[in-house]
């Protein structure tokens, strides 16, 4: 969970610059683009579309965006066969969570909800997207509630031949 209080200007600066330093497919530069979404209303608009139920706690709604004040939507013209859009929006989003968490802030990966945000095109239109722009991936930052912490997690299996 985030507190309210906004990322300062320089913060967000810096992690749009970390997404401009992003490594994408040839060619997929222009098609890319980012939405920043920080005005309330809005927000909140879109965090009421995305809201789903929690798996741990079955019947409790919760916010899946963390009352994150600062939401990035990372948006492409058109997806090839190959879907590599997502690869490069991925590679986008990685950029800027290395670039928040050395700023000391909290961020998140967003996805899963995003399928309900697609399709509801009354937020869309207000997301002013291009015609035909598909929304790939959405990123959250803000400051945290509590420190943030490393997590022990499973390990990835390596193979080694
Ligand atoms: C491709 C991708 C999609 C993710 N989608 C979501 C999401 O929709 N909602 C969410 O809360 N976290 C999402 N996450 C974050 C992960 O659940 C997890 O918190 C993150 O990878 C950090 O791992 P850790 O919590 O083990 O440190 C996503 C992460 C990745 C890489």
């Amino acid at each position: 969970m985030y507190e309210k209080q906004q990322i300062t200007e320089e913060q967000l600066q810096k992690i749009l610059e970390a997404a401009q330093n992003a490594p994408l497919a040839v060619g997929n530069r222009p098609k890319a683009r980012l939405t920043v979404v920080q005005e309330p209303e809005l927000l909140d608009e879109i965090r009421k579309c995305c809201q789903t139920e929690s798996r741990k706690n079955p019947g409790v709604i919760r916010d899946s965006l963390y009352c994150a004040p600062t939401l990035i939507l990372v948006s492409e013209t058109s997806l090839s066969e190959d879907r590599i859009e997502l690869c490069d929006a991925a590679c986008i989003i990685e950029n800027m969570m290395l670039e928040a968490t050395s700023l000391g802030l909290g961020c998140c990966y967003i996805w899963g909800c995003l399928s309900k945000l697609r399709a509801n095109h009354v937020l869309l239109k207000k997301l002013d997207l291009e015609e035909g722009q598909v929304i790939l991936s959405g990123f959250i930052c803000g400051m945290p509630v509590k420190p943030l912490y490393a997590k022990k997690r499973e390990a990835i299996s390596v193979v080694r031949l």
